[in-house]
């Protein structure tokens, strides 16, 4: 008996196969029972019919519960006039009977998918966000090692902040030392681009921010990219790109997915470079004229996002922003009032995707702006150093991929889209 994903159904029709999971949902009139079957690569409806199977088969069809495991054998029909597939079942195995399923009967709260997240994660919704994420993570890498970057782990535990100190998660370093969780891997991937030219990371990074909003995590997934010889126009050209392509493979590899989470497609489609660019000054004109009271030096707020881009059809780069309100890293134009940096707005109301910036390269100056933003020197030496060995113009970015996904998928709050979220009121399960 060839044993077969669901996925892979449609290349078995007539023949007998074994396929194994679980029952997600069943009914039964009395003599055809319907399993609702799910195993990870899709679901398919399995029909035990009381008069052609054995009578031990029948009987161990009516012992099945809402997500008993179970290996079934049978034949695999295709609908008269959709694409979908159905398992005529020959026979059944019983792996293990489920209890009473606590979730999926009636409509939760999210307080409550929230504290059975372990188990909220076989609902279709959550498992179609997490295929997604899975195209859009192999995305990025495709993308980037075609355009000759190579990944480079950057550390988690680190002495010194690279965004800012008020959102650290301190530790004690044995007894020794104080350490950081990693906010960005981006000052590490920087010593690397001067052996590998083009890098990127991509892992967990934390923020101990006490933001409670649809788009804020504790512990978030982070894509850095750094680039030498690379200056703040290409760097957003790379960004483009970048974003360009991962859409384009989802859509290529996530109909079913998407259409499960009732996204429209429509908008995604039209997601192709070249994007949107305005300077933040261009932005303040733009959003005061919409009435928002956004000053000329201040960030971006949530609504200021969603304004924005309400008449864009793609993500909108808000570039050269008042290097005052800016990290201490970021180079800056001639005038030496603006940071070459930039934020990507997503439309649609998702909000900043992307940070990124040409980096400061000369040393005199970034010793000065180290000591204006006050940070330990010592700690920040062997950056400095960077700027004494063959120093070159380059920049980088760093993508949220809860962020991109939340957008990708049109989730409202970004928690659905990692497996375990972590907020500033919950760390379990
Ligand atoms: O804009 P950020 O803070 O930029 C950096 O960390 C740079 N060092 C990156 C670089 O240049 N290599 O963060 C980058 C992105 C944001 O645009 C946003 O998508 C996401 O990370 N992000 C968060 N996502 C979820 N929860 C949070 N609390 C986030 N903070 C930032
Ligand atoms: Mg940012």
């Amino acid at each position: 008996m060839t044993k077969i994903t669901i996925s892979k159904a449609a290349e078995f029709i007539g023949q007998e196969v074994q396929i194994n999971g679980w029952v997600y949902n069943l009914r039964s009139s009395g003599s055809i029972c319907f399993l609702q079957l799910r195993d990870g690569s899709g679901f398919i409806q399995a029909i035990v019919n009381k008069a052609e199977v054995k009578a031990e088969v029948w009987e161990l069809a009516e012992k099945i519960t809402i997500e008993t495991s179970v290996e079934l054998l049978g034949k695999i029909s295709k609908h008269p006039k959709k694409e979908e597939y159905e398992l005529q079942v020959l026979d059944i195995k019983l792996v293990q009977i489920s209890q009473e399923y606590p979730v999926g009967k009636k409509e939760h709260g999210p307080d409550f998918l929230l504290d059975m997240r372990h188990l909220w994660l076989r609902a279709p919704s959550q498992w179609a966000i997490q295929r997604i994420r899975n195209t859009v993570i192999n995305g990025i890498y495709e993308f980037l090692n075609k355009q000759d970057f190579i990944k480079i782990d950057s550390p988690i535990l680190t002495p010194n902040a690279c965004e800012g100190t008020t959102e650290l998660f301190e530790i004690n370093y044995f007894d020794w030392t104080k350490a950081y969780l990693s906010q960005s891997g981006q000052l590490y991937i920087e010593a690397a681009i001067f052996a590998h030219g083009r890098v990127f990371d991509f892992g967990p990074v934390f923020r101990a921010e006490k933001s409670k909003t649809r788009r804020h995590l504790t512990e978030f997934w982070m894509m850095d990219a750094e680039a030498a010889f690379v200056e703040h126009q290409e760097n957003m050209n790379i960004q483009e790109n970048l974003i360009s392509f991962v859409i384009q493979k989802v859509l290529e590899q996530n109909q079913n997915e998407l259409a499960i989470l009732e996204r429209n497609t429509e908008p995604l489609k039209k997601i192709k470079a070249p994007f949107g660019r305005m300077t933040h000054a261009e932005a303040v004109k733009k959003l005061n004229k919409l009435g928002s009271d956004i000053k000329e030096n201040d960030d971006l707020g949530a609504d200021d996002e969603t304004l924005l881009t309400q008449d864009s059809e793609v993500p909108i780069f808000v570039e050269k922003w008042p290097a005052q309100i800016k990290a201490f890293y970021m180079k800056r134009d001639t005038s030496g009032k603006v940071a070459l940096c930039d934020d990507l707005i997503a439309p649609e109301g998702f909000g900043e995707i992307i940070g990124g910036s040409q980096r400061e390269d000369d040393y005199e100056t970034l010793l000065q702006r180290i000591k204006e933003h006050k940070l330990p020197l010592g700690e920040f030496q062997w950056y400095l150093d960077l700027r004494k060995y063959g120093s070159v113009p380059h920049s980088g970015f760093g993508i949220g991929l809860e962020r991109l996904v939340g957008w990708i998928c049109g989730t409202h709050h970004i928690r659905e889209t990692i497996p375990f979220p972590r907020m500033i009121n919950r760390i379990r399960p």
